[in-house]
């Protein structure tokens, strides 16, 4: 009886081995994903945070993710040409809203939960989520993040850049250098089989050595078949906490870092826009990136 039950587990076992993998590569799982998912489980039995599988994006669906997220580089190409002392947001808007949807594309922020703008356009106090609009003119030593998402056959991608208006205040271009720093670092410190909390470790640190602290309770996000996937990426977390970095995954590395206090509030006429507490100045800059097994890749920044 026993051995009869083993056989047949074992037969099981042998038939999930050569069946083709999940993802859709045409390989035999054990000649894919398997290796991946036997190491995961060590990782799950040590009580870490694994991703699922959905999480876990297939050869086909990296493809397809890789054409929306250079739509959506070539969209901040254009945003960056054009930026200038004197322009309203709404013109950034309007340049977001023409590129995307001249190249296929949708604005992934558009209409999303209620935003009524294709791009968010975040200038000096605001630390993210900055609503366009004609009477918001660009001035000279302004610092302005400009955060593009794009729906390209379904597929998203969004990233994030700072621009200088003119000549800015030497508090601002530290501000604006260190935070590109951070995600520079942030982006050295992910490796394939490390976490999450690698990356938030490298990012804080580096802000806190200059003085900065990083918004706690506005974090970066997974991404790629929905605009906001899971995980949430916090970027105060400890070295080796937080999700085990495992070949598949996309997340954003977006670190909102603030002159003075990481507290914030919101907007209460449109229910969106994030300010510093204390008025301090805030800046971001978001890369949206690939786990490969050979390191990290970044889709657009
Ligand atoms: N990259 C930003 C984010 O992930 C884009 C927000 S668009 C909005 O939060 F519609 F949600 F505002
Ligand atoms: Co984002």
């Amino acid at each position: 009886m026993f051995s009869i039950y083993k056989k047949i587990v074992n037969e099981v076992k042998e038939m999930e081995r050569n069946a083709p993998c999940w993802c859709g590569s045409g390989k035999k799982y054990k000649k894919c994903h398997m290796a991946i998912e036997e190491r995961m489980r060590i990782h799950a039995d040590k009580g870490e945070i694994v991703p699922t599988r959905k999480l876990l994006k297939t050869p086909f669906q990296i493809e397809k993710i890789k054409e929306s997220a250079a739509l959506n580089t070539l969209v901040l190409d254009s945003v960056a040409e054009k930026i200038r002392v004197g322009m309203c947001t709404e013109e950034i808007d309007q340049i977001v809203y023409d590129v995307t949807t001249k190249n296929g594309g949708i604005p992934a922020p558009l209409h999303y939960e209620g935003f009524p703008k294709s791009v968010c356009t975040s200038i000096n106090n605001e630390i993210c989520h900055g609503i366009p609009a004609r009477d918001i003119i660009l001035q000279e030593g302004d610092i302005v993040n400009v955060d593009v998402s794009t729906n390209l056959n379904g597929y998203y991608s969004d990233a994030s850049r700072m621009f200088k208006i003119g000549k800015v205040s030497e508090r601002a271009e530290r501000l604006v250098r260190v935070t590109g720093e951070c995600v520079e670092l942030g982006l050295a410190a992910a490796k394939p089989w490390g976490h999450l909390g690698d990356i938030a470790d490298a990012i804080n640190s580096h802000a806190q050595a200059n003085g900065y602290s990083v918004v706690i309770d506005i974090g970066g996000h997974g991404v790629g078949l929905e605009f906001h996937e899971e995980p949430f990426v916090s970027y105060v977390a400890p070295k080796g906490t937080e999700m085990l970095l495992v070949p598949g995954m996309m997340f954003t590395i977006e670190p909102m870092i603030n002159e003075g206090s990481p507290d914030f509030f919101i907007d209460e006429d449109n229910d969106w826009t994030a300010y510093t507490i204390d008025d301090g100045l805030s800046a971001q800059i978001e890369y949206m990136v690939l786990v490969r097994e050979d390191g990290i890749e970044v889709l657009t920044k």
